[in-house]
């Protein structure tokens, strides 16, 4: 059953940097964050205004940042933010200053064949890359003090008061949701979410396996259990996940470190007498990808990849396996989501009360203590730590 479409329909580059992968760039931790932010410029460029491609805005209430290994460099992975808008460039008309709005990394240009479709959310006309630039044009909007280029970030871009953004990456919201929990919807919580809920479109009544009980996992968790499914495994290495898996939803646990001589798809094809209906990967390793592969049901089995292995990771199926399966395997880019839309729909049921958004945020810090809500997410000891700008 669908969720959200039960109580509410929703309305209706040139990149100069090379990939290295999903989320490849970042912020190098190595140097004081201080030192990067403090560099900022942050008056507004002409520019901006004349392309007529840009939105700008003042005061960044807050972010909220998750962290992994990428290559040996710890990277920012996500800077999850809501703003407020200062100003927007010509040709700008979905927004307006004063406008409370969340940006999000996935462009949504409203205008090409896959953003006018309800199937995808797969922008063609500015394809999704990892790139320093604006993706429209592939420039940069910042300078440092000294007038040297500044790189953007996913672009969105938000250690900064100010920033720039192109309103494909914008969506409008409700200026009543409270930022702290709004900031959630700009990335991980509306993956997870919308993995089931859109991609996998869970049933009322089914079994969930989800490998991975981070938030991106936990949020899946979350997705499932609004669509109605019956009983939600959770497989993790870190046994203390069950305890937190249980307020979103998750009914068994599997330590994936303590299956005897089993492997874990073994474990769950028992468990389920055949295989889960619904199994997502939600860690970035392709081995797990395989066991959820293994765990699903054949015949209808649908397992869906939410993590982000190394650049080049492969997966190997034989195609007799393939063909005797029945199975479907699919990615979920931002879990599926049509964000101008989704987002704006996922605020309404988190206001309605429905979904459960108080439950990812575990700490809150000044922005002074960046690097204190770094260390605690490094340190596995919160879910999500919200970084207010200007409390
Ligand atoms: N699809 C998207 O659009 C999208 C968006 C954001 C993040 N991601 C990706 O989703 C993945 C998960 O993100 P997250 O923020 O939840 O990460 P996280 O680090 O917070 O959580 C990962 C969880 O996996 C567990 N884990 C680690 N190794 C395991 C193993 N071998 N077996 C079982 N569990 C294991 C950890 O204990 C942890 O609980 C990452 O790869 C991230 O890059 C994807
Ligand atoms: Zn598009």
């Amino acid at each position: 059953m669908d969720f959200l479409l039960k109580k509410e329909k929703p309305t209706t580059n040139k990149n100069k940097g090379s990939s290295t992968g999903f989320y490849g760039f970042g912020l190098d931790l190595s140097s004081p964050v201080e030192s990067v932010m403090g560099s900022i410029e942050t008056e507004s460029n002409e520019e901006d205004y004349l392309t007529g491609l840009t939105t700008m805005f003042k005061e960044l209430p807050l972010f909220f940042v998750n962290i992994s290994k990428v290559n040996g460099i710890m990277c920012t992975k996500n800077i999850i933010v809501q703003w407020v808008v200062e100003s927007v460039g010509e040709g700008v008309h979905e927004v307006v200053e004063g406008d409370t709005v969340i940006p999000f990394f996935l462009p949504d240009c409203g205008e090409c064949t896959d953003c006018l479709s309800p199937k995808s959310n797969l922008c063609s006309k500015l394809p999704f890359s990892v790139s320093p630039w604006m993706d429209r044009d592939g420039t940069s909007r910042f300078t440092n003090i000294n007038g040297e280029t500044l790189y953007h970030f996913l672009f969105v871009s938000s250690f900064s008061e100010y920033t720039v953004v192109d309103i494909a990456h914008l969506t409008k919201i409700d200026p009543a949701t409270p930022a702290n929990r709004a900031c959630l919807l700009s990335c991980e919580v509306s993956t997870g979410v919308g993995a089931a809920w859109k991609t996998a479109k869970v049933e009322t009544g089914t079994t969930v396996a989800i490998f991975g009980l981070g938030a991106i996992g936990l949020a899946v968790a979350e997705g499932a259990r609004l669509c109605g499914a019956k009983r939600i495994i959770g497989v993790d290495v870190n046994p203390d996940r069950f305890e937190i898996g249980k307020k979103f939803g998750v009914t068994d646990f599997v330590n994936s470190r303590n299956c005897g001589d089993k492997i874990v798809s073994q474990v769950i094809i028992e468990m389920t007498d055949g295989g889960a209906d619904y199994c997502f990967e939600c860690v970035g390793l392709t081995s797990l990808v395989h066991e959820a592969y293994a765990s699903c049901r054949k015949g209808w089995g649908k397992t869906v990849v939410l993590g982000a292995d190394q650049p080049g990771a492969m997966l190997t199926f034989s195609s007799f396996e393939v063909l005797h399966s029945g199975k479907t395997l699919t990615g979920a880019l931002f879990g599926g989501i049509k964000p101008k839309t989704d987002i704006p729909l996922l605020i309404k049921r988190y206001m309605a009360k429905e979904l459960q958004l108080d439950k990812f945020v575990t700490h809150e810090v000044d922005f002074k203590d960046i690097n204190k809500a770094f260390d605690l997410l490094t340190g596995g000891k919160c879910l999500r730590c919200v970084i207010w700008m200007n409390k």
